[in-house]
């Protein structure tokens, strides 16, 4: 029996991949947490081991037939430890927030206090937001950035900890432009009697190859997702201390999860690989310049960024004092092909579904093969349609000119022009 192909079986969901290939082929992804992952991490996603129920860990499973999805998990764990210089990794997480999930379960109990950046300063909601499981099973409590400098105030950090003596302390961020001090955040966590937790979730690629420093050796947990800097599929991972490794995997499975995303645990053992290699790093140094140098173009055309620039991957423009709020800002790039998100800027006076803020990354342009020239063209894009974000003449040349970049850096050329 010859089985139909997606196109032939189900004509709609394949064309809203081929849309979706489209949109991606043809707009600027500027979202900080989004990248174009290899063809290689691509096809060993869509495979057979999605079949396959593997609950447990390699050589200590519950069902038989597991040898070969061992054999990628042992890849996975091996690789991942080798690229972080970690003891212990746990591939499974479905996600970075079931990441955080599985170690805040481990080590804590509910009713517990945990201390995390504030969503509005950056910060990421399962870190202790009221809206996620985070902010409903642990007290929470948070600091922020200093209103002067836009960077982490570290003095209300430790007095925040003195003062609600948290179970555990969380560091990172979805929308924080500076290096994190670990060690600092280590000697607080140290003198309140509390565990350490680094969420790199968004910095994963900057760490694997030393461009942000590490928080291994300085954390007690360190979780992230797969799929930002990191370029792999999207999914969660969790790195600790051998002597924590089996409480923590126990609190994966059977904690939080049941059969793990074995196709998906492949592509992250590939995406560890491709990391290890010495391009990766030449691609994360590029990442940082292609950042500094928007960050620069942007306060040249007179811009606020939090903070005053940018160390890493991603900037938050501060639009408050501009007749232009996040969501207008969002809405007018995307109607020009460049893609990014609203985001609330610490203090901001308007609400989270419109904001005063733009968050802009480097991540996924720098994948397509773009460096600094055009980055200070699309900075100029960016600054043409903030400007007059109704002006549908200026949506139109500037949507022309995103098409002709695109064209010049093509992504998945192999995949073929949409249907
Ligand atoms: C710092 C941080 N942690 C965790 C997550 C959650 O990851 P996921 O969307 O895979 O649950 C994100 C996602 O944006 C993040 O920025």
């Amino acid at each position: 029996m010859t089985e139909p192909t997606l196109k032939e079986m189900d004509p709609e969901v394949y064309g809203a991949i081929q849309a979706e290939l489209k949109r991606e082929q043809q707009s600027l992804v500027m979202i900080a947490s989004e990248n174009y992952a290899s063809r290689a991490v691509i096809e060993a996603q869509a495979n057979v081991m999605t079949n396959k129920y593997a609950e447990g860990y390699p050589g200590a499973r519950y069902y038989g037939g597991c040898e070969f999805v061992d054999k990628v998990e042992r890849l996975a764990r091996s690789r991942a430890n080798r690229l972080f210089d970690s003891e212990h990794a746990n591939v499974q997480p479905h996600s970075g927030s079931q990441a955080n999930m599985a170690v805040y379960l481990s080590f804590i109990e509910a009713g517990d206090t945990i201390m995390g950046m504030d969503l509005s300063h950056g910060g990421h909601l399962t870190h202790g937001s009221p809206v996620s499981f985070s902010g409903k099973l642990y007290k929470p409590v948070f600091y922020g950035l200093n209103p002067e400098t836009g960077r982490i105030d570290y003095d209300q950090v430790r007095h925040v900890a003195r003062k609600s003596r948290p179970k555990m302390i969380i560091a990172g961020a979805s929308a924080y432009p500076r290096r994190i001090d670990f060690s600092l955040f280590k000697e607080i966590a140290r003198e309140v009697d509390a565990y350490f937790m680094v969420d790199m979730a968004h910095i994963a690629g900057l760490v694997a190859t030393r461009l942000h420093p590490s928080p291994v050796g300085q954390a007690d947990f360190i979780t992230s997702t797969t799929h930002k800097t990191l370029r792999g599929p999207r999914g969660g991972l969790i790195l600790c201390s051998e002597e924590n490794g089996a409480k923590l995997d126990k609190s994966v499975f059977p904690g939080t999860q049941g059969g793990p995303l074995m196709h998906i645990v492949a592509a992250k053992a590939v995406a560890f690989e491709e990391a290890l290699r010495p391009d990766f790093a030449a691609y994360q140094k590029q990442v940082l310049l292609n950042a500094h140098v928007l960050a620069e173009e942007l306060m040249g055309h007179g811009y606020n960024l939090v903070s005053g620039g940018t160390d890493n991957h991603l900037i938050l423009i501060d639009l408050t004092e501009k007749r232009i709020t996040g969501l207008q800002a969002e809405q007018a790039l995307g109607a020009a092909g460049i893609v990014a998100n609203k985001n609330a800027v610490p203090f901001d006076k308007k609400g989270p579904k419109i904001t005063s803020g733009l968050r802009l990354g480097t991540p996924a342009l720098t994948t397509r093969g773009i460096k600094e020239k055009e980055i200070r063209q699309i900075a100029g894009l960016i600054n043409q349609i903030l400007s007059a974000p109704e002006s549908e003449v200026f949506s139109e040349r500037v949507g022309g000119m995103v098409s002709e970049i695109c064209e010049a850096f093509p992504i998945y050329p192999y995949l073929g022009a949409p249907d």
